[in-house]
C-alpha cells in the first residue's frame, strides 16, 4: 500500500515511499523550507476538512522543532473558528511556565489568524498528572474525531509525544484496546511528569506527520525504521502500524 499522495502543487525535494507500509519520507533543503511546506500542507488539509464536514481537528506537539511551523501556520487564511487544536502531550507544569506546551502553542500558534481557533489544553488544575488523568480523558472524549492531522516530533531516544522508552506505563499507553485517551507518565530520563495521548488516540487521525530536523534525528529515524523487532523505541509503534498514513518530513 502506498502512502497518501502529495497534494497538487506540492514540490518536495524528494519523496520516498517505504514499500509495504503507510509511511512516506519527504525531505527538504532546510528546516525553514520544510516548515513552509508543512504549513501549506497542514492548512490545506484543515481547509479541506472544513469544506467536507464543517470542522477540522489538529493535534500538535511541543519541543523546539515546530516553532517556525507554528509561526507560519498562524498566518494561514483558513476557517480557524471551525478548527479544534489540542496537544499530543503536555508537561505537568503551570501553563504560564515556559516549559509548558500549552504556553508554546498559545505564544506561537494561537496568534494572528489562528487566534480564532478553539484550543483544548491537556493541563488541568489537578496537582499531579495522575490525579488529572480522568478529567483530561473526559475532555478528550468530547473532541470531534478522527483528527485531521496529528503532528508529532521525535526525541533522540526514540520517544514521540510523551511515549518514552522504559516508562513504567508504556505498555498501557501503547495498548490499542485500553479505551483510554491519555495517560499520566513519568519519563525515566526527562524532566516533568507528563500527560500523553495514548497510541490508539494518536492513530485516530486521517494522517500523522512526523516532523524532524537535523542529522542526529535522521540517524535515530533510520534506526527506528530498521528491521529490528525490539520495542525499545516507542516511535516504532507509530511507524509500524497499518492503520494511519504517516508522512515523515525531514530537513538537515
Ligand atoms: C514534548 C514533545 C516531544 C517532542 C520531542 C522532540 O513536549 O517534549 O511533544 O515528543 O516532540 O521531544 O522535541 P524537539 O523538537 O525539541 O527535538
Amino acid at each position: 500500500m502506498l502512502g497518501i499522495p502529495p497534494p497538487v502543487g506540492y514540490n518536495p525535494v524528494t519523496q520516498e515511499t517505504m514499500t509495504e507500509s503507510l509511511v512516506t519520507l519527504q525531505t527538504s533543503a532546510s528546516a525553514w523550507e520544510l516548515a513552509e511546506i508543512l504549513a501549506d500542507e497542514i492548512a490545506g488539509c484543515l481547509a479541506e476538512a472544513v469544506t467536507a464536514k464543517g470542522w477540522g481537528a489538529l493535534v500538535v506537539s511541543g519541543g523546539s522543532t515546530p516553532e517556525p511551523l507554528f509561526r507560519l501556520l498562524s498566518r494561514k487564511k483558513i476557517a480557524w473558528p471551525k478548527i479544534s487544536i489540542t496537544l499530543a502531550d503536555e508537561r505537568w507544569v503551570d501553563i504560564s511556565d515556559s516549559s509548558s506546551n500549552e504556553h508554546l502553542v498559545r505564544s506561537l500558534l494561537l496568534q494572528n489568524d489562528a487566534a480564532a481557533a478553539r484550543f483544548i489544553g491537556l493541563k488541568n488544575s489537578a496537582s499531579t498528572a495522575a490525579s488529572g488523568e480522568q478529567e483530561c480523558h473526559e475532555i478528550l472524549s468530547a473532541l470531534p474525531r478522527p483528527f485531521d492531522v496529528v503532528i508529532l516530533g521525535m526525541g533522540d531516544d526514540g520517544h514521540t509525544a510523551s511515549l518514552f522508552p522504559g516508562a513504567v506505563r508504556l505498555a498501557e499507553a501503547l495498548d490499542m484496546k485500553s479505551g483510554r485517551n491519555c495517560l499520566a507518565v513519568t519519563p525515566p530520563d526527562a524532566p516533568f511528569d507528563r500527560m500523553t495521548l495514548t497510541l490508539p488516540t494518536l492513530l485516530d487521525s486521517r494522517q500523522i506527520i512526523l516532523h524532524i530536523t537535523g542529522g542526529r534525528k535522521k540517524k535515530v529515524l533510520d534506526r527506528a525504521l530498521a528491521e529490528d523487532t525490539s520495542n525499545e523505541m516507542p516511535v516504532r509503534s507509530i511507524l509500524r502500524q497499518q492503520r494511519t498514513p504517516v508522512r515523515i518530513f525531514w530537513a538537515p
